[in-house]
């Protein structure tokens, strides 16, 4: 769904890092069962603190972007990280669950991969998501990303208690961007 709501684009600084551990906590603790997956346990659970957006916001290879409506309320939030002159690593999408579904989503992720283009001059971006979430990682490469068929490790403690017992990693995902191929207009 295509989202019209007029949305501003701002760059964090250390002041917002308050506001974007909340609004990511509560888009990650989100449960619609359909679209979260059966990993919904480990969303109920999700913990983040402002010591993680600032650490971020204070990095000089790093920024988070904060989509904020018209009276300023934040409803979207993603962070980037350059690592190579090649590549940035993008993370933490959340858009606020009250208006999921909604297309800002795209917007965010959109916005997110422009300004690492343009400030960095990158030509890959990664990111990653649950190998649980099928339907996420399908959004991804409804975004042009794709499989690079690597994993990485998701912290397995609890887990079991949480009567997960099949393999969770993370699904890594790669876009080559740059060139004329930015993907989709928002
Ligand atoms: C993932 C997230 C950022 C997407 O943002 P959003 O604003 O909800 O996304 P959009 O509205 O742009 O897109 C929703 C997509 O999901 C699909 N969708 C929505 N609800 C769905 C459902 N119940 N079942 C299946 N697909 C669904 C829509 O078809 C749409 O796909 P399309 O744009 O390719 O047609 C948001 O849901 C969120 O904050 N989730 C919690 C945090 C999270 O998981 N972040 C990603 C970590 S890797």
């Amino acid at each position: 769904m295509a989202s019209t709501l007029p949305l501003h684009f701002k760059v964090a600084t250390p002041d917002d890092a308050a506001q974007i551990a909340k609004l990511v906590q509560s888009a990650f603790r989100h449960q619609d069962i359909k679209w979260t997956g059966p990993d919904i346990e480990l969303n109920r659970r999700f913990t983040t603190t402002p010591a993680q957006p600032l650490a971020i916001i204070t990095n000089p290879d790093a920024a988070f972007l904060m989509a904020t409506t018209a009276d300023g309320t934040l409803v979207g939030a993603m962070a980037a990280v350059k690592k190579t002159e090649q590549l940035a690593r993008l993370a933490m999408l959340a858009v606020d669950p009250t208006l999921q579904a909604g297309g800002i989503g795209r917007r965010v992720l959109a916005q997110t991969e422009e300004f690492a283009v343009e400030t960095w001059g990158v030509k890959k971006l990664g990111l990653n998501a649950l190998n649980t979430r099928e339907l996420l990682v399908e959004w991804y490469e409804r975004r042009g990303y794709v499989r690079t068929g690597e994993r990485s490790e998701f912290p397995a403690e609890g887990l079991r208690e949480l009567g997960i017992v099949k393999e969770v990693f993370f699904v890594e995902m790669e876009k080559a961007v740059g060139g004329d191929g930015m993907g989709e207009k928002v």
